[in-house]
């Protein structure tokens, strides 16, 4: 598939069929993902891919089914895909300097904030990826990281990022409208 064609072509998909995710498909969206350009090649992002439905219904109670302005749209997907991804990261690598005297001080003035800038361009990669093999995905950010981070457990120097369920779409959602390029570009100066 061209890369414009499954950039443009990519939905959030919310609901999906049953059947199971093959372990090749999985192990290429984890190919995709360990692509990704990072913060000096730090690699801080982890996958979780949550497949036993006892641990998967524990990850999923930590999704807020509501919020101030109604219900969480991919909650109900969540628990029909057959692979919910819980995608970490170690939140103290990148963006901070890691030998000599300023070791561990941040580098920049977003130190704080590149694992997560680095998870989701692996992210997108593996969103692409599984697209381009007829799966489907959507990120929630809507949910409660350190109940997850205790189902799963994680370190304490390790964040949940983000959660994604995996599989074969059972629907086929218009592409929500984008702003006008006018409006998200310039040349030579903001505005401009
Ligand atoms: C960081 C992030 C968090 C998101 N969280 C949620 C979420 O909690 N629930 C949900 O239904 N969709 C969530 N989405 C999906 C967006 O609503 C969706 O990507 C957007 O409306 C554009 O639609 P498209 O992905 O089909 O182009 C999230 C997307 C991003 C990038």
């Amino acid at each position: 598939m061209d890369v414009m064609e499954a950039i443009r072509n990519r939905r959030a998909i919310r609901r999906y069929r049953p059947d199971p995710v093959p372990e090749e498909a999985i192990k290429t969206l984890a190919e995709a993902a360990q692509w990704a350009p990072s913060w000096s090649n730090t690699q801080t992002w982890r996958l979780v891919f949550v497949r036993d439905p006892e641990v998967k219904a524990k990850v999923a109670a930590a999704i807020m089914t509501t919020n101030p302005t109604g219900i969480n749209r991919a909650a109900r997907g969540v628990g029909e895909a057959p692979i919910l991804i819980a995608v970490c990261a170690q939140n103290d690598l990148a963006g901070f300097y890691r030998d000599g005297p300023r070791q561990g001080m941040p580098s920049t003035d977003k130190s704080e904030y590149w694992y997560m800038f680095d998870a989701g361009l692996a992210m997108q990669n593996l969103t692409l990826a599984a697209h381009a093999l007829g799966l489907g995905t959507v990120h929630i950010g809507m949910f409660n990281p350190a109940e997850v981070a205790k189902v799963i457990g994680l370190p304490s120097n390790f964040v949940v990022v983000e959660l994604m369920p995996l599989g074969y779409p059972d629907h086929n959602p218009p592409a929500p409208k984008r702003k006008d390029l006018s409006e998200l570009m310039f040349f030579d100066k903001y505005g401009g």
